[in-house]
């Protein structure tokens, strides 16, 4: 695909298929989380989860499910495959680098026409249940603070004309 076609087929996924992702995309879109930017070159301060597991993605929804109180909250709608970032450093460039991680595996996934979302707030309730970071595998001292939701869409993307958000103002000086 054409740059300027992933950029505007990147949409949010909120219905996935169970289908699983073929191991090769995924290694594709993780390797496109490593080319991200990151502040100083500190490349130590992130780790990659991948979850496939069931029962583990089952427990990130009961996470939404405990804060909510929404027995039928599903924050991750379906995907079989999500990707958490962790980060050693929880401040405001550890953030901002756990998000070009993310937008790179976003717009990834795009390219090999499958369907994402950014998916964060879940990730901080999850992030509180130290069972669970343990069995993500997160490293001592590492955060979970966000993640990639992967999988074949539901319902056919269709490429944006017009960008989405015409709010936001530009200033030249
Ligand atoms: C920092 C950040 C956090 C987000 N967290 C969530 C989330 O927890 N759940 C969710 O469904 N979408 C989440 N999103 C996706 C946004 O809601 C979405 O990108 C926005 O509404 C624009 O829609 P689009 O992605 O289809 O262009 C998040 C996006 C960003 C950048």
């Amino acid at each position: 695909m054409q740059f300027s076609d992933v950029l505007k087929t990147r949409v949010s996924t909120r219905s996935f298929l169970k289908d699983p992702v073929p191991e090769e995309d995924i290694r594709r879109i993780l390797d496109a989380a490593l080319y991200a930017p990151v502040g100083m070159h500190r490349f130590e301060t992130l780790h990659l989860s991948v979850v496939r597991d069931k029962d583990i993605l089952e427990r990130i929804r009961l996470c939404a499910v405990k804060a909510s109180g929404d027995a039928n909250a599903d924050p991750l709608h379906g995907a079989p495959v999500l990707i958490v970032v962790s980060s050693s450093d929880t401040g405001t460039v550890g953030a901002l680098n756990v998000s070009c991680l993310v937008e790179n595996m976003l717009l990834a996934a795009t390219d090999l026409g499958l369907g994402n979302l950014y998916v964060r707030g879940v990730i901080a309730d999850a992030a509180k249940d130290a069972a669970l970071v343990s069995d993500l595998k997160v490293p001592q001292g590492f955060l979970p603070m966000a993640s990639v939701a992967v999988g074949t869409a539901a319902e056919k993307i269709v490429p944006r004309k017009t960008p989405k958000n015409d709010v936001t103002k530009t200033s030249y000086v």
